[in-house]
């Protein structure tokens, strides 16, 4: 239903195939990032259905959901909160390994990251298995969020990420797929 909405802003996606391994193709969001307007308009539809929603922390996953994350937590005037790729977070932490696409890795959270029943919205440029999506709702269920929604820019459907994540109890947006 987004699709036709959001035509100038797909076009505005590069895919790369074979890349990182055979067979993938891979959507790279630089190309969106570095168009003033397309990097706007993503950034005003993911923000679009949270404004004035009492969400009170964007989490990012690291390293595409910062850029996006930090864009929006800005604009919805919230905080944010960083999950991290294995190893870099410096205080006391909450990890969980997890499969993605084309590999497999860990992701990290601050125990303190949230307040007990901080409404948070997940932020990430893409979904695919779901898999890194998964991890990170875990972890901020661990350490007491409520987990308003989980949006990205875009949906590869065929491979049912959104669907694991609905399964979860998660509402889930997506501007194309
Ligand atoms: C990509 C993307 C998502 C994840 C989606 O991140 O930004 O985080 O894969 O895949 P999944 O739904 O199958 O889990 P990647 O791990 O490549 O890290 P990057 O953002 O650092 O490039
Ligand atoms: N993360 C998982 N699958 C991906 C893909 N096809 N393109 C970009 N990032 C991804």
């Amino acid at each position: 239903m987004e699709a036709r909405r959001h035509v100038a802003l797909k076009e505005s996606i590069r895919s790369i195939p074979d890349y990182p391994k055979p067979g993938i193709i891979f959507r790279d969001i630089t190309t969106l990032l570095s168009d003033p307007r397309s990097f706007r308009r993503a950034v005003d539809a993911l923000v679009h259905p949270y404004a004035g929603g009492g969400i009170q922390q964007v989490a990012g996953i690291e390293a595409r959901g910062f850029i996006l994350g930090g864009a929006i937590a800005h604009q919805l005037s919230c905080g944010f909160v960083p999950i991290r790729k294995k190893g870099k977070l410096p205080h006391h932490k909450v990890s969980m390994a997890y499969a993605l696409e084309y590999g497999t890795d860990e992701i990290e959270i601050h125990v303190d990251a949230v307040k007990p029943g901080d409404r948070v919205l997940l932020v990430d440029d893409l979904i695919a298995t779901g898999g890194t999506a998964t991890a990170a709702i875990n972890l901020l269920r661990k350490i007491g969020a409520e987990i308003v929604a989980a949006c990205f820019v875009i949906d590869l459907p065929d491979i049912g990420g959104a669907q694991r994540l609905r399964d979860l109890g998660v509402e889930v947006r997506t501007l194309m797929e």
